[in-house]
């Protein structure tokens, strides 16, 4: 192992334009809307909008912190994603020519459920461990949509998270710790027949939960140095999904009558991780790494502070990894900017939502023409004719 440091230099969200209140949609649904705000945990839920797909989101990500310098310096851009339109072409191509990256850059798409931006991520940081030069773009891009009336439909959400790693880890530097996991298991999947996922929901809570204790065992007989890891970040697909994993850890320490400082520390420290979550609901892969900013805008950190962070995806393969938290992350955060975007969302009405927002699947968009939004800047999808896509961009 070489003394590069490696890890996020910079790190962006982009959310589409709608969203839906979920105490709204619980009640026209019969639910208590108490359980889905409290239960669950959820407040609002991004909903994709009909000019947007995964590329347009990922693109308006990622356009907000790369420079012309970095655009050069790039040497792959990963896209991480579970709602991909092309079993083919990769939806990295599409962003490599709207951002104007270098044309020497690879590029490529991955997969892994939720677990596959981690996968970019370990990628990208062993690629500049040894190449200290260059820099990785991962695109992280998805649309949680589980259909209207079902078990997940409260956990829905769409959105995108662009990551730059570099040998400048001015936000978050990835140590090479890590543990990982493959279980083959059905708790959530999409065969390529469906337009929604599959899942077995209490089957995934209690995997995930499960998973969560078999790897941090594992990771504290690795390292032996949990008492150093300040604060523990989770894949949410809900804002409660990780507190479930943590007493889950908690209750098995109790039982074995072993020592709960860490556990206690990391439950007190949990409630800054949801704050972005509730407003937005599951990005899927990019899920983790909006607890990351979450975390980081609004919890009590410190440079040097190291984080534990735990990666799932369904199917199911899982990570944890630790980062220590960079020197400059609060100039390299942009709260305001997130805050903002959040603010100027437009509330779509359960009666709209029910009318259009499952029209609107995966695999929509055979032929479509006119997309072109009015009252909106960044890119968007234009249209799609013979099974091509074209996009544009607005000032
Ligand atoms: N007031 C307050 N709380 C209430 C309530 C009320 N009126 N009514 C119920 N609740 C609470 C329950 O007590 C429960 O709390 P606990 O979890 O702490 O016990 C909580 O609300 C949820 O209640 P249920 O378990 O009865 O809810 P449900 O049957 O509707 O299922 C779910 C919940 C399984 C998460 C479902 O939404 C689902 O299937 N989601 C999709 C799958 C998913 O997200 N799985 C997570 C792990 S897999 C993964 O992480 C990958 C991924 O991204 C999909």
């Amino acid at each position: 192992m070489n003394n590069i440091k490696v890890g996020i230099e910079k790190i962006s969200l982009y959310v589409p334009k709608s969203y839906i209140d979920v105490a709204k949609l619980a009640e026209t649904r019969g639910v208590d809307p108490n359980k889905w705000t409290i239960g669950i945990g959820q407040i609002k839920m991004s909903l994709i909008d009909k000019y947007q797909d995964i590329v347009t989101m990922g693109a308006n990500a990622a356009s907000q912190i790369l420079s012309d310098i970095d655009k050069e310096e790039i040497a792959q851009v990963i896209f991480a994603t579970e709602s991909g339109f092309d079993y083919s072409k990769a939806s990295s191509t599409y962003i490599h020519e709207l951002l104007s990256i270098n044309k020497y850059a690879k590029s490529y798409e991955i997969k892994q459920a939720c677990y596959s931006t981690t996968a970019a991520l370990q990628i990208a940081s062993d690629h500049v461990r040894l190449r200290p030069q260059e820099k990785i773009l991962i695109i992280s891009s998805d649309i949680a949509k589980y259909g209207p009336n079902t078990g997940g439909e409260v956990t829905q959400g769409a959105g995108a998270i662009a990551i730059l790693i570099s040998s400048q880890p001015k936000i978050l530097e990835i140590t090479d710790q890590s543990s990982s996991i493959t279980v083959n298991a059905y708790d959530f999947w999409r065969p390529s027949y469906s337009e929604v996922p599959m899942v077995d929901g209490k089957y995934s809570t209690q995997i995930y939960i499960d998973i969560f204790k078999d790897l941090i065992n594992r990771f504290d007989e690795k390292y032996k140095d949990l008492d150093q890891v300040d604060a523990f970040l989770f894949h949410l697909p809900f804002a409660k999904m990780g507190k479930k994993a943590l007493i889950g850890y908690k209750t098995e320490l109790e039982e074995d009558n072993r020592d709960l400082t860490n556990v206690d520390r990391w439950l007190e420290k949990y409630e800054p991780t949801t704050i972005l979550c509730r407003q937005i609901g599951n990005l899927y892969t990019g899920s983790l790494y909006l607890s990351l900013i979450s975390y980081l805008a609004y919890g009590q950190v410190q440079p040097g502070q190291k984080l534990g962070l735990f990666s799932y995806g369904s199917g199911s393969v899982a990570e944890i990894f630790t980062a220590i938290v960079g020197q400059d992350f609060q100039d390299n955060i942009d709260i305001k900017f997130i805050e903002d975007m959040l603010d100027k969302r437009d509330e779509v009405s359960p009666m709209t939502y029910d009318q259009t927002y499952f029209d609107n699947m995966y695999t929509e968009k055979k032929d479509a023409s006119n997309l072109t939004p009015e009252n909106f800047t960044g890119y968007y999808l234009e249209k799609v004719e013979e099974d091509k896509r074209t996009y544009g961009f607005k000032k």
